[in-house]
């Protein structure tokens, strides 16, 4: 009988282990006319970074033919691979956009869990089973997000803040993890206090204003990780400077 790939969650605790907890999202501008950059950071960041996220725009901007074969880079150097579409709409048309993601070769895809689960997100966790993982949102990063995410909603009975029902939801779901801004330490500690088996993955460190240790102390299990390391004069360097931060 054939092997199975391991799945997404365990498949990035592991690689996390031998390297670091920051997933390096490759927001390179330009793409397209920034190839050898991507593969240079690529190659020399591998050895200390656990998975490579990908934004819409640059898979707009590329075209799936290669934003594939930089995936299939990514896996030679042992790195998962993470689809940032946040992807919200219903059934039919997320089963589409889900497999072309995973088809073209994606560990895993970050979902928006506000479309609920019956003909909206199940559709994504069934193309994504067994080995694929989802990620859904539950905190955004940006100042914006508080308009809605605290928003109190009545769920059994109960008022709770969105944020705290897109968490539950991820855990009922088993979802791989749920994102939560690093510019928000207290809702990232409340969340793993609350669901401690629920990875956290934390964008927003530097320019959005989180800070890598403050975020890994209060319980996030992953840094999503862009500007300060790709945008920087040595990215390289970047990368340590933020790892010697962390506790
Ligand atoms: P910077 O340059 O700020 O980039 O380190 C962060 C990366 O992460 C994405 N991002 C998010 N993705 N939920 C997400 O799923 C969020 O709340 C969030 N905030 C930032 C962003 O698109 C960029 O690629």
């Amino acid at each position: 009988m054939a092997s199975q790939a391991p799945r997404f969650k365990e498949a990035i605790s592991e690689r996390k282990r031998v390297s670091s907890p920051i997933v390096l999202a490759l927001d390179v501008p330009e793409p397209s006319k920034n190839m050898d950059k991507c593969y240079r950071l690529i190659d020399e960041l591998s050895p200390r970074i656990c998975a490579v996220k990908f934004s819409r725009w640059f898979v707009l901007e590329l075209g799936i033919p290669k934003v594939a074969q930089m995936v299939e880079k990514c896996h030679e150097k042992g790195l998962l691979t993470i689809m940032d579409c946040k992807l919200n709409d219903v059934g039919h048309t997320n089963e589409r956009i889900a497999k072309i993601y995973f088809e073209a070769g994606f560990d895993a895809i970050i979902a928006s869990p506000f479309v609920g689960w019956e003909n909206g997100l199940d559709v994504i966790f069934r193309v994504a089973r067994p080995s694929k993982g989802v990620i859904l949102l539950a905190y955004m990063s940006h100042p914006g997000a508080k308009d809605f995410f605290e928003a109190l909603v009545e769920w059994e009975r109960r008022k709770v803040p969105l944020y705290v029902l897109c968490a539950q939801f991820a855990h009922e779901k088993g979802a791989d993890g749920v994102v939560v801004g690093a510019t928000r330490p207290e809702k990232i500690r409340e969340i793993k206090a609350k669901f401690p088996d629920l990875p956290i993955y934390s964008p927003g460190i530097g320019p959005q204003g989180g800070s890598a240790r403050e975020a890994i102390e209060a319980g996030a299990d992953y840094l999503i990780v862009g500007r300060a390391i790709v945008a920087a004069s040595d990215p390289s360097e970047s990368l340590e400077r933020i790892l010697a931060s962390l506790p």
